[in-house]
């Protein structure tokens, strides 16, 4: 597929008004996604967990307008007006224009919230983007008479990649793939496709505790940070690096292999900070309860023989990673040992899930 195909004939019908509700989760990723090209094309394949409980709900109601010129919207978050949201969309809406020539014919009223508090550090643009961008394609759905799910699904997730690259990766679950690799069926540089492979019973309902080590702005946005790969020293080894571990993950999902799981995964999160690390200028996203938290992790592990691990994405918050049979535990030791790092003794207990879902 291309990006052509995206771009709508005309429409079969016509739509005075209406509104569509989605909620979509967020996603962590195991191999990540860090580098661009244009359009957001990603460097390298990615792959991620979608979550089941972080997620955004978001409904869109539409309504014809008299002029066609301009977009006309108005965003909500927990319904208090947020103006300050409005720059991020009105770019998203001049990227999708040419997919959605609908844009501009009405107004539109956004009304989002997040299940995770606000200002968590945990990033709402995938969960925001992908519900978003599934609101929009509902209407356009509407307009056009017959369109199937497997379509509708793609573009979704091409649309809300134009939004935030792992956006793509939270329309559907467990496992997500973004990003062309031979060793993954369908797989596209363009949307996310859930992961085709075999998939061991050890990854099922695998836990995610979301510790919050820090709550605060991030000093570097993630696409900042994409573009400072560009000219990087270490950009063309990371990039080959990451397909090699879509490869090596691919057999892990497979054999359940839960020690080289570990090894991939860790070794996924603290790559992706070496990369912001050895940017210029360099910058560093993690904070000193980050590492104490690692540590502590190790410590664990190496007493107890638990398949516990840690991820990060680009901020200082912690995902500790580990297998359903061992929550038990796992939650006492987080609690005994790991809480005190987290700011205000603050963490999200998240799992494995299904994908977004429309509510009405
Ligand atoms: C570290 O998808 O937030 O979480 O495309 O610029 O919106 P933009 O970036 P974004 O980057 C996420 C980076 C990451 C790794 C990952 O999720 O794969």
């Amino acid at each position: 597929m291309t990006a052509q195909d995206f771009i709508p004939a005309s429409y079969s019908k016509t739509v005075e008004s209406g509104q569509f509700t989605w909620e979509s989760p967020s996603n962590i990723a195991l191999v990540k996604y860090w580098g661009k090209k244009k359009n957001q094309i990603p460097e390298n394949p990615s792959i991620s967990f979608t979550l089941n409980n972080c997620k955004t709900i978001t409904a869109l109601s539409f309504s014809k307008k008299a002029s066609n010129k301009t977009f006309e919207f108005d965003v909500f978050l927990d319904g208090e007006k947020k103006d300050s949201f409005k720059s991020k969309i009105e770019t998203f809406f001049e990227r999708i224009y040419s997919y959605f020539p609908f844009l501009k014919d009405y107004y539109f009223k956004i009304e989002t919230e997040n299940t995770f508090p606000h200002s968590s550090g945990i990033a709402s643009s995938a969960s925001g983007m992908s519900a978003l961008a599934l609101c929009l394609m509902s209407i356009e759905k509407l307009l056009n008479d017959g369109m199937d799910e497997v379509y509708f699904i793609k573009k979704a997730s091409f649309l809300a990649r134009l939004g935030s690259g792992s956006a793509c990766r939270s329309l559907e679950g467990d496992l997500v793939v973004w990003g062309n690799h031979s060793d993954v069926v369908g797989s596209s540089d363009l949307f996310g496709v859930k992961y085709p492979g075999e998939v061991h019973e050890n990854f099922k309902n695998y836990q995610d505790t979301i510790l919050l080590v820090d709550k605060g702005e991030k000093q570097v946005s993630s696409t900042l940070g994409h573009n400072l790969m560009y000219g990087h020293p270490f950009a063309e080894q990371r990039f080959e690096q990451a397909n090699t571990n879509i490869s090596k993950i691919k057999t892990i999902l497979e054999t359940g292999n839960l020690n080289e799981f570990i090894a991939l995964v860790e070794s996924e999160a603290l790559t992706l900070h070496a990369m912001m690390m050895t940017s210029m200028p360099y910058f560093i996203l993690m904070k000193p309860n980050t590492l104490e938290i690692i540590n502590k992790i190790w410590a664990y592990r190496q007493s107890t023989g638990s398949k516990v691990c840690f991820t990060l994405d680009a901020g200082a918050n912690v995902h500790v990673l580990y297998p359903e049979n061992e929550t038990t535990k796992v939650l006492e030791f987080i609690k005994n040992e790991l809480v005190v790092y987290c700011q205000n003794g603050q963490y999200i207990c998240d799992q494995i899930g299904f994908g977004a879902i429309q509510i009405n």
